[in-house]
């Protein structure tokens, strides 16, 4: 299997010291697995259960509704539930226990809880609120579990050679006349025929104008001569994943301002990888790419006046309206967001992850240059900057869509290890 029972208890043992600074005699913190949502209108209908990450993380386990407590008194106790024999005619046997470990049976939580005089309840529950002793155990635990494992870059490295095959297959079948959605299903069919068991969100397909929309869902467009190909697309087992993009060209070679567009945006992403290291805050990295994105545009003729006006003004959100990454890993977006109560912004963009960062980090990639109609075309920001952008030359780029280039960096002691590098780049 993917964990050990050594893996999980060395995280136990990373997380209990830091835990033991905030808590006290009689106090214990419960992390809930969760319970499965039901369908709107849905009856006994449910999405697809998804342990809470920080209760899978400590537990190797996917069952609903268990918990995992710890306190100084008592060390950690799992509470776990018996499956029914229901569930076993219904779902047959479920692959829902990774980590077999001991645990007390989860009827007897409540009578357990009594000896304590305070509990403090994460994972998914609603009585998790974002303040007081319960945040900073939970901050800690986030800090902690972000920090990934062995074990965890293994399988992590494993999701990414899925990928390959999956992005291998799109170059394959990519021409003139394919459908957004037929690249779709090429893709996500050789993941899944290559050991995948979902995608980690809806996998993103944009052609032509499409490309410039954020989070395009696949339509029936067909792709023409000579178009950009946008396609975000991860790979997911157990809830662990790789969020990758590539920018394909449909037929031939690129023209000129396609060409300009991917080469910026490959320098971006080149310059910004360099930089990432630890001890680097992730928000530095965000204002180099902008500031280098603004520099490429007045190049292009696509800005004009003076530079260091135009990164003042922060006109390069009308082109790179988003975060340069975000942490990734357990899930598509890993922690970071949870502590980062009011988020701010730097250059227009609200960065989802505000932090430090640190060896085992896995954080993406994804510059992304892009002609977004709904900006460019309001007028609001016609006006606003209206002096900062060549608006007739703008005209000559409207239809292109948009690059983004998205890979997953693992930190490292001294810089990092691109963990998708394997999948091809147009080289230009
Ligand atoms: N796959 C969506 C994103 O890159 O954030
Ligand atoms: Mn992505
Ligand atoms: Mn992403």
């Amino acid at each position: 299997m993917y964990f050990s029972k050594q893996d999980i208890d060395n995280r136990r043992a990373r997380l209990a010291p830091k835990w033991n600074e905030v808590l006290t005699k009689g106090e214990a913190v419960l992390v809930y697995a969760g319970a499965p949502i039901q369908k709107p209108g849905g009856l006994d209908n449910t999405y697809t259960y998804l342990p809470h990450p920080s209760y899978y993380w400590l537990t190797g386990r996917r069952r609903e509704e268990e918990v995992i407590l710890y306190s100084v008194d008592t060390g950690w106790i799992e509470f776990q539930k018996v499956l029914g024999k229901e569930t076993a005619f219904w779902e047959g046997e479920k692959q829902d226990v990774l980590v077999d470990t001991p645990g007390k049976s989860l009827v007897d939580l409540d009578a357990f809880l009594k000896q304590f005089t305070t509990v403090y309840k994460l994972g998914q529950t609603s009585d998790y609120k974002k303040e007081g002793k319960a945040f900073t155990l939970n901050t800690l635990l986030d800090q902690t579990r972000r920090v990934k494992d062995d074990a965890e870059i293994k399988l992590i490295r494993h999701i990414a050679d899925i990928a390959v095959h999956g992005y291998k297959k799109i170059a394959e079948v990519l021409r003139p006349g394919i459908t957004e959605r037929d690249i779709q299903i090429a893709y996500e069919a050789e993941i899944f025929r290559n050991g995948a068991h979902t995608t980690p969100y809806d996998s993103i397909v944009g052609s032509g104008p499409n490309a410039a929309i954020l989070h395009f869902a696949p339509s029936q467009r067909v792709v023409g001569e000579q178009e950009l190909v946008l396609v975000d697309a991860g790979a997911d087992i157990y809830d662990y994943c790789v969020d990758i993009t590539r920018t394909f060209i449909s037929s031939g070679e690129m023209e000129s301002r396609q060409k300009a567009l991917y080469q910026l945006v490959k320098l971006v992403q080149d310059s910004c990888t360099k930089m990432t290291k630890p001890g680097v805050y992730w928000r530095d990295v965000h204002n180099k790419a902008a500031a280098l994105f603004t520099e490429g545009l007045l190049h292009l003729g696509i800005l004009k006046g003076n530079l260091s006006d135009l990164i003042a003004q922060e006109v390069v959100y009308m082109f790179f309206p988003h975060g340069l990454g975000h942490l990734v890993g357990l899930r598509v977006r890993d922690t970071g967001q949870e502590e980062n109560l009011h988020p701010k912004t730097y250059f227009g963009a609200r960065l989802r992850v505000d932090i430090q960062l640190e060896p085992g980090h896995l954080i993406t990639m994804e510059p992304g240059m892009y002609f977004i109609k709904p900006l460019l075309e309001d007028e609001d920001n016609k006006k606003k900057f209206k002096e900062c952008i060549n608006w007739e030359e703008l005209n000559h780029w409207m239809n292109i869509g948009g690059v983004r280039i998205e890979d997953n960096l693992l930190l490292t002691d001294s810089g990092n290890d691109n963990l998708t590098a394997a999948i091809p780049k147009i080289s230009i």
